[in-house]
């Protein structure tokens, strides 16, 4: 594998981590034993989004299939603050890699309620911002508006030295904008995609099948959004990308980081394969050594430099026409 990397201060062994919800590494630790600490899938650890209260999730059927990918309204089901601290935050704090705990509130107050509490303890790496919910005073979706991402990152800034990720949303026109406004604000990195809004007709009763009547859709059929917001996010931004959405594979890993991501993460994939974590690793490593790269930053951004190739070509006149049908 390459040299270990470095995530806004992170010292991480490898480029591969989990997405937000997908993978429980309390029950894994229940299910495998000391094995799990021994061969820790991922190098670093991202928790389940937490809030300030806890909450019971939304109403079943929470999944549904689709050709290549899932929708779920599973609605962030968790203990709230307190019992996070109590109870998880202890066993996650064993993980023999760097952990990072994603946080959401309906208010710039709860995220701040969030972000000093869970900063002050020692396990805690980093912070990612779940920027995918309204915020209760505007009605605003936070992370769909420049402006209301830039004024969370304001408030939150001050509260800790410990990077803040913000979790982009793909439910917007450009994601860039967003992006740039969360690392003018002072995030230390940005984490994409998070699940497209998507919803499911019973074909029985021809009602939505979901019990919250939409959800999110995430796995392979999102990965060609994602790769493209990826690309124009970090064709955008100086802090580092990790890049999500649909990734199976160590080959779909390696066109994440070639798109301009610095670390990629696994998510539904987890569902279908427990052990895909360690699988994109190692298949990831090999596609790096029979290409003879040491070193990602060989990698991040190929696509990137490819397309500024591309554009100063269609100046010239090399090629031209639109970019889509
Ligand atoms: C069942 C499920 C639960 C999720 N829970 C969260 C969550 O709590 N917080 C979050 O930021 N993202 C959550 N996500 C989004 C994932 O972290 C990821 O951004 C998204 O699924 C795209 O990646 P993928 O296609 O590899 O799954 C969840 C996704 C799924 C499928």
């Amino acid at each position: 594998m390459t040299d270990p990397l470095d995530l806004c201060g992170l010292r991480l062994a490898h480029p591969v981590i989990n997405g937000s919800g997908t993978f429980d590494a309390i029950a894994a630790r229940r299910a495998f034993g000391d094995a799990l600490l021994e061969r820790f899938p991922f190098s670093a650890f991202v928790s389940k989004t937490i809030t300030p209260e806890p909450r019971a999730g939304n109403p079943p059927p929470r999944l549904w299939e689709t050709p290549a990918g899932m929708i779920n309204s599973i609605g962030l089901p968790n203990k709230g603050l307190q019992g996070f601290l109590e109870q998880d935050l202890p066993q996650l704090g064993r993980l023999p890699v760097p952990l990072i705990v994603s946080v959401m509130a309906t208010s710039a107050e709860g995220f701040a309620r969030l972000v000093g509490k869970v900063a002050a303890r020692p396990p805690v790496a980093a912070i990612e911002l779940n920027v995918s919910c309204p915020n209760v005073h505007s009605g605003l979706i936070v992370g769909e508006e420049p402006r209301e991402t830039a004024s969370l990152l304001e408030a939150l800034r001050p509260l800790t030295d410990k990077p803040l990720i913000v979790k982009l949303t793909p439910n917007v026109a450009e994601p860039a904008g967003v992006a740039v406004a969360a690392e003018e604000g002072g995030a230390n990195a940005v984490s994409l995609i998070n699940t497209l809004k998507a919803s499911a007709i019973d074909p029985g009763t021809l009602r939505p099948w979901l019990g919250a009547g939409r959800g999110g859709l995430s796995g392979p059929a999102v990965r060609a959004v994602a790769l493209e917001q990826v690309r124009s996010v970090a064709a955008a931004v100086a802090v580092p990308v990790i890049g999500m959405g649909g990734i199976t594979s160590g080959s779909e890993a390696l066109e994440f980081l070639a798109a301009g991501a610095s670390v990629v993460a696994v998510g539904t994939e987890s569902f279908r394969d427990p052990g895909a974590g360690e699988r994109v690793r190692s298949e990831l490593a090999e596609e790096l050594a029979a290409r003879r790269i040491s070193s990602l930053a060989e990698v991040v951004g190929a696509s990137a430099a490819a397309d500024q190739r591309g554009r100063n070509e269609v100046q010239t006149g090399a090629s031209s026409g639109p970019s889509e049908g």
